[in-house]
């Protein structure tokens, strides 16, 4: 069984009081809290080990840049990567998704297409948007079905030449007659309002049969069970070292070579050179080619320690309680009138959005806070799925492994009760 009691001992912040109430922390989607030992260990990094990598020739040096390789091997093996050096480290998943969008623009071509569902966050839409609009190619959105997942038989069909049922040409007179060939296939492995798990291995399939790149965002998906890069097929795969555990301002754009390859520089300075002279620039190898400047090598090595502690928990396990605690959010809230949940997907994961009749996401959150249940609200980054949804915003609990049944149980109370005092006042 797993055992969340010796588990809450890792974060002390838990113990938080929030409001004179005990912090039940359900906001896990935004940011996970940070264990103990990723705060020892990037402690004990710049007391024992601090200096800048890759440069320098002297004891400090070379054990700082030891310890950020040695990173770099860890969420490798963690997220599959076939080759280590296919781990680049980024400030996190928006920035590898524009260091992925910016890197393969050159293969855009006017009139080619790129394809993301309407689920996408933010951070997964406007990066290929916006290539779109530089290299005048159609963008494509994909829909989603009935229950919420992306509609694979739009997908085949957009694959296939059809029309999506969002998005269209930027306005181009380069443009060939007809659809072009598809690019790129960017989509989330989880959704971050409906919680709905992308059937990844499938649609990395159907998009390499087209010929595209498949890209996941691996931002949410990255905690609940093993998500095995080779495995899923992914070309280049983005996460969050603040959705692990491992604290802001770190993440990785992890890739197989070919497609790593593929990428042009999006940012130039130290180390990512071979050499410069007044004429040209030549580039360093991969992963290096993709990490101008000093990497945020200890946030590496934290994201390392998070990677080894997610492990050493069990990773399946780790999903297997998360599952059980947002079965039970369904059912706790189920239970509040007039309470809509978002989505009914056939695989869901950490998370449950919903709305409900006559009472504003803002007001509810506020109020819940109140009694020390931090959830959230809002669009939560992305539009484009509360507008299919016919909605502007909503309220989310994301629990994450620390959390207790007891604290789901108290949190859907406060719900059931906040909402029945505001529809009371209306
Ligand atoms: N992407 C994060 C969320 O969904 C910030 O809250």
């Amino acid at each position: 069984m797993f055992d969340v009691e010796s588990v809450r001992k890792d974060f002390p912040i838990l113990q938080t009081q929030a409001h004179g109430r005990p912090l039940v922390y359900l906001d896990n989607s935004a940011t996970m809290q940070v264990p103990e030992c990723v705060l020892d260990r990037v402690a004990e990094h710049y007391r024992t080990s601090n200096a800048n990598v890759h440069r320098g020739m002297h004891y400090l040096a070379h054990a700082s840049t030891d310890a950020l390789e040695k990173a770099r091997r860890t969420v490798a093996a963690f997220v599959g990567a076939p080759d280590e050096r296919g781990v680049v480290f980024t400030r996190g998943t928006t920035d590898g998704l524009n260091m992925a969008a910016r890197g393969l623009a050159h293969l855009v071509q006017p009139g080619d297409r790129v394809v993301v569902s309407v689920m996408e966050h933010h951070s997964n839409f406007v990066p290929w948007q916006q290539l779109c609009f530089a290299r005048r190619a159609e963008f494509c959105v994909v829909g989603l079905d009935e229950n919420g997942d992306v509609d694979l038989g739009e997908l085949a069909r957009v694959l296939a030449g059809g029309a999506p049922s969002k998005g269209g040409f930027a306005p181009s007179a380069e443009r060939p007659a007809g659809p072009g060939p598809v690019r790129i296939v960017a989509m989330t492995g989880c959704s971050n309002v409906l919680g709905a798990v992308l059937p990844a291995r499938k649609v990395a399939d159907m998009a390499h049969a087209a010929g595209a790149l498949f890209v996941l965002d691996g931002a949410q998906i990255m905690r609940h069970g093993v998500v095995d890069m080779a495995a899923l097929g992914c070309d280049l795969l983005a996460l969050s070292g603040h959705k692990m555990g491992a604290g802001t301002g770190i993440g990785a754009l992890c890739g197989t070579m070919e497609a790593l390859e593929l990428l042009e520089p999006r940012d130039f300075g130290g180390e990512m050179v071979d050499q410069v002279v007044p004429e040209r620039t030549t580039w360093e190898e991969l992963p290096l080619r993709l990490e101008a400047g000093t990497p945020n090598y200890v946030g590496a090595i934290a994201l390392a320690r998070a990677c080894d502690y997610l492990t050493e928990l069990g990773r399946e396990d780790v999903a297997a309680y998360e599952d059980e605690l947002v079965a039970h959010a369904l059912e706790a809230l189920s239970e509040v009138e007039g309470l809509q949940v978002l989505a009914s997907p056939a695989k869901r994961a950490g998370l449950v959005s919903f709305a409900i009749d006559g009472v504003h996401p803002l007001d509810l959150c506020t109020m819940a806070d109140a009694r020390g249940v931090a959830l959230r609200s809002g669009h939560n980054c992305a539009q484009p799925v509360l507008d299919w949804y016919g909605l502007t915003s909503v309220a989310r609990l994301s629990p994450a492994f620390y959390n207790t049944h007891e604290e789901i149980s108290y949190a859907a109370e406060q719900v059931r009760k906040i909402s029945a005092l505001l529809r009371s006042a209306r």
